[in-house]
């Protein structure tokens, strides 16, 4: 599978504005573009094309990939819950958080509900320590979680959808 022009002509451009020699450090921001233009995640496929593209090792690329949470594997859902599960949002009812929403959607970490909807996932300190327990959805944070908050959260999501 082949990246189209378009999409080609993107990543030249993210290249561009480093450094000659140093276009490897546009490897976040040219992940970003192929995860959001595609299916909301990144295949082997993909990853062994920017690779090629960067000129750099597909290892490079997979150990960024693989590292950073925001990056997905495989495919989710058109929501991803990502419930931070560090210290601070620990002791102030992640786990109680996640477990609701476990039970809300039927669905283990890491899993997405059948129609396709949500995704769960868990991550590491979300740099929003004051505000737990918090989670990230899509490029917002929803803080100071409760059930009546994911409640309203999941029914706001399901609007949205139809
Ligand atoms: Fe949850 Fe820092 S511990 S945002």
């Amino acid at each position: 599978m082949a990246f189209s022009q378009d999409i080609v002509n993107k990543i030249n451009a993210l290249t561009q504005k480093y450094p000659q020699g140093k276009q490897k450090s546009a490897l976040i921001p040219v992940l970003h573009l192929i995860q959001e233009t595609g299916n909301n995640s990144l295949s082997i496929e993909q990853m062994d094309e920017v690779a090629s593209l960067l000129q750099i090792l597909p290892i490079e690329v997979y150990e960024v990939a693989t590292f950073y949470t925001m990056f997905n594997l495989k495919p989710v859902g058109k929501y991803v819950l990502e419930v931070c599960q560090t210290g601070p949002c620990m002791l102030n009812g992640s786990d109680e958080i996640i477990e609701y929403i476990k039970q809300k959607l039927n669905i283990k970490n890491g899993e997405t509900t059948p129609d396709g909807l949500f995704t769960l996932k868990t991550a590491e300190c979300l740099g929003a320590c004051g505000y737990a327990p918090m989670m990230q959805l899509g490029k917002t944070y929803k803080e100071f979680l409760t059930p009546q908050k994911i409640d309203e959260i999941l029914e706001t999501c399901r609007n949205a959808a139809n």
